[in-house]
């Protein structure tokens, strides 16, 4: 017999997966909110959007515990009820860019999985749009949450372990959704899975590439071993490019655009606070 599981309504940050605390439960969250955990766009000392998202938080945390725990599939089978809108926006602009991408030939990556949320977005969409073709998606994380930091990642260092999924769980959602052949888990260190992986299929290309590890090493890793693996019209997505919280993505890409001109040209994903850099492939 199946367990029952139910869940408290305490959902992920405002921005989607990346933002926020995953280890603080609902009341620590919002504890936490007043600054850096809330939002990544930052100006002038201050956080933009922060008091917004601390206000929305302890709306919502109010309304967590006035309704109590909910059956989780009940929750799932009603998300639009219960997302944010920049939760919302985050993923309609990732399937906005992907679908973008759906005539170019290649397949489809992650970089930074954590529970798999975009992941499986991804993986979900192309089994809308793309039912028959060839295109798989490439899911590259430790599970262990962040680390590998370098000096651009400024005092990144004090959020190691954060982030840390479950395989495990993840296999199991792949299961329930039928997307095992659908998903390519590369488990390890990207600066040791990537170029494995280059070395093992020297032949693979790609249309979508979503970045989201946070970090110099990684991203300067990815941009090293797939700028010149992404075909013609494909993209090259990020999440954290120029955003104070995480400021070694940024520096990765700037460095690489500045030592490699005239390959991609630069856009700007619209309508959402993340993702915040999209690199499309002349
Ligand atoms: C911000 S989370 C990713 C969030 C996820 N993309 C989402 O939308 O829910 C960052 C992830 O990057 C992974 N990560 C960071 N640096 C890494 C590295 N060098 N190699 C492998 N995984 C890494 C962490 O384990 C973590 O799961």
């Amino acid at each position: 017999m199946r367990k029952t599981v139910r869940c408290r309504l305490e959902g992920d940050s405002p921005t989607g997966g990346a933002v926020g605390d995953p280890d603080a439960g609902p009341s620590s969250a919002v504890e936490a909110a007043p600054l850096g955990a809330v939002s990544r766009l930052w100006h002038h000392g201050r956080v933009k959007f922060a008091a917004e998202d601390q206000n929305y938080l302890k709306q919502r945390e109010l309304f967590s515990a006035e309704t109590g725990p909910r059956e989780l599939w009940g929750v799932v089978d009603h998300w639009p009820l219960y997302a944010g809108v920049a939760n919302l926006a985050r993923y309609l602009s990732i399937s906005d860019l992907l679908r973008s991408t759906l005539g170019v030939p290649g397949h489809v990556a992650e970089f930074g999985t954590w529970r798999g949320a975009t992941l499986m977005l991804l993986a979900k969409l192309l089994r809308i749009h793309d039912p028959s073709g060839p295109k798989v998606v490439h899911c590259f994380d430790t599970f262990e949450g962040l680390s590998a930091f370098a000096d651009e990642d400024g005092d990144a260092s004090k959020d190691a372990g954060r982030y840390r999924g479950s395989y495990e769980e993840l296999l199991e959602l792949m299961t329930l959704y039928d997307l095992g052949d659908d998903i390519d888990i590369h488990r390890g260190l990207i600066e040791d899975s990537l170029p494995a992986l280059i070395e093992r299929r020297p032949e693979i290309s790609f249309s979508f590439v979503y970045c989201d590890t946070d970090l110099y090493d990684s991203t300067a890793t990815i941009l090293r071993e797939l700028a010149p693996r992404v075909v013609a019209g494909g993209l090259i997505v990020f999440d954290e490019w120029n955003t104070e919280r995480w400021p070694g993505e940024g520096i990765a890409v700037n460095e690489y655009l500045n030592e490699n001109v005239g390959i991609f040209t630069v856009e700007a994903p619209l309508h959402t606070r993340q993702p915040t850099l999209a690199l499309r492939k002349r």
